[in-house]
């Protein structure tokens, strides 16, 4: 039997008052949307859809860069029913089954929609409907059996007192056999009151058909938390970032406060490694092992070898660190920043689009962008590399074995060359030659007495000089 997928996302989310689709809400470093289609994607179906609706070019777009995604538009959202009609198209002389999974939920695990699945094909339902039983079901359809069969579910709105006592409640994701689907679902009416085909409704036809309908409950209903509001968005980020730091910890890294740890789904960590209080790992990072992060550093789209220390209160963003580097405290590493073997970088020194061979150091005050440095290279506290002139970027190359002294300015496009020293307090024009010295300051002169002098007023006073 076939199988194909189809993720609802077309819905706006107005209870998240928010102008941002609420599918590509994030969680843990990912959309919504794409914690469902991961899940759905193990199964392997034959193929995916995904109903796009509001802000439809930013949802395709988010998910631009997946290969094997139909999207289909409902311009109007009329409800979860006719947004599943929309699909219909997809599925013309198809066979087999879709399952049918709600773009803002998304705990689900694979394992659990497998088990939906085969279930499904094992009863040879037309229809299967996941359940949960929930302590505080406010606000998502419930259950209603006819002896143990399912025989309705009522939205919330609709539900009388009674009803809403009810625990069991549809976790939104649901198998539908193919051939009967779509003509079923053009029998629903429109939701009392509102313009809404509402997609659960097709239980109801179902019964009327005599179509068999079956449900497979989940164990965790954690797995079928829906997220309709910033606030059961957090909800569902804790419980996601709970589990995060269990995976580490289980995997050996010493997290000492798993309260303000935050680490999005993608990050990898070595064993050994000690997160200290308030570390936030995201997006794709990868830490080795043996690295210490101390307290207040974030992490962004970045990958640090073995044994790199992070001193307090850095920002490393698209950075590159070997093994046995130490960083900060209070260092901002931003985009293309390649990090070599024990390098050291040290407070306040901001780094973009700069290499730094093994063995150099950074160690005060710094800037360095648009440069290539080699190894074993001394950067003098306050050393800036100029790269811009107010329209371009222009580069500076630092050979291997190169002193810089404390505050140099190096004016790019400009090289050093291997072995040179550039004296303390210059401004760098020109290249140094390898093996060279460098001295680019203002000649001192000293004015003898010059105090005791400007008090008797002989002197020319200092805005003259
Ligand atoms: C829905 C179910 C409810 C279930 C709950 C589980 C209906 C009518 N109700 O309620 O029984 O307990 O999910 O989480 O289905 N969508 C569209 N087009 C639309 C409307 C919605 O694509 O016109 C998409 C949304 O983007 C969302 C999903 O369908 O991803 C669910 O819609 P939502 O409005 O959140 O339904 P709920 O009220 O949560
Ligand atoms: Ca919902």
């Amino acid at each position: 039997m076939s199988r194909h997928v189809l993720i609802l996302a077309a819905g706006q989310g107005t209870r998240m008052r928010s102008s941002r689709p609420k599918v590509l809400h994030r969680l843990a470093g990912l959309p919504l949307i794409t914690h469902v289609l991961r899940a759905a994607e193990i199964l392997n179906p034959k193929s995916i859809g995904v109903v796009v609706g509001h802000v439809a070019d930013q949802v395709r777009g988010a998910l631009g860069n997946h290969p094997a995604l139909n999207f289909v538009l409902q311009s109007e959202q009329l409800g979860t029913g006719h947004a599943l009609l929309q699909a219909e198209s997809l599925f013309r002389d198809r066979r087999g089954s879709v399952l049918v999974l709600s773009g803002d939920v998304p705990l689900i695990r694979s394992e659990t929609l497998r088990r939906l699945v085969e279930t499904h094909e094992r009863m040879e339902a037309a229809a299967t409907v996941l359940t949960a039983r929930m302590d505080c079901p406010l606000g998502y359809g419930r259950i209603i059996r006819n002896g143990t069969r399912l025989s309705r579910i009522v939205e919330e709105r609709d539900a009388s007192k009674e009803q809403r006592q009810l625990k069991e409640i549809n976790g939104g994701i649901y198998v539908f056999t193919l051939p009967p689907l779509f003509d079923a679902l053009r029998k629903i009416p429109a939701a009392y009151g509102i313009n809404e085909i509402y997609l659960p409704e097709l239980v109801t036809i179902y019964g009327r058909l005599g179509l068999p309908v079956e449900t497979v409950a989940v164990k965790n209903p954690e797995e079928v938390r829906g997220i309709n509001s910033q606030t059961e968005l957090a909800e569902v980020r804790q419980i996601v970032r709970n589990d995060k730091n269990e995976e580490l910890m289980a995997a050996g890294v010493t997290v000492e406060d798993p309260a303000t740890t935050y680490v999005d789904t993608d990050v990898e960590v070595g064993a050994d490694t000690i997160i200290h209080p308030g570390v936030i790992l995201e997006g794709r990072t990868t830490i080795g092992v043996g690295c210490e992060l101390h307290a207040g550093v974030r992490i962004v789209d970045s990958t640090l070898g073995d044994n790199v220390l992070i001193n307090n209160h850095c920002v490393i963003q698209g950075a590159t660190i070997a093994t046995d580097s130490r960083i900060g405290p209070f260092a901002h590493l931003r985009p293309e920043t390649v990090i070599g073997e024990s390098v050291r970088i040290g407070n306040f020194v901001e780094t973009k689009k700069v290499s730094l061979g093994n063995k150099s150091k950074a160690g005060h005050l710094s800037y360095l962008g648009d440069a290539m440095i080699g190894s074993e290279v001394n950067i003098g506290a306050g050393t800036i590399t100029c790269n811009y002139d107010g329209s371009k970027k222009h580069p500076t190359t630092i050979g291997d074995h190169v002193f810089i002294g404390s505050g140099a300015e190096l004016i790019a496009p400009v090289n050093i060359g291997d072995n040179a020293y550039v004296a303390a307090g210059s401004c760098v024009t020109e290249d140094v030659p390898k093996g060279a010295l460098g001295v680019a300051r203002g000649r001192q002169i000293n004015k003898e007495n010059w105090v005791s002098h400007r008090k008797e007023g002989e002197e020319t006073p200092l805005s003259e000089l």
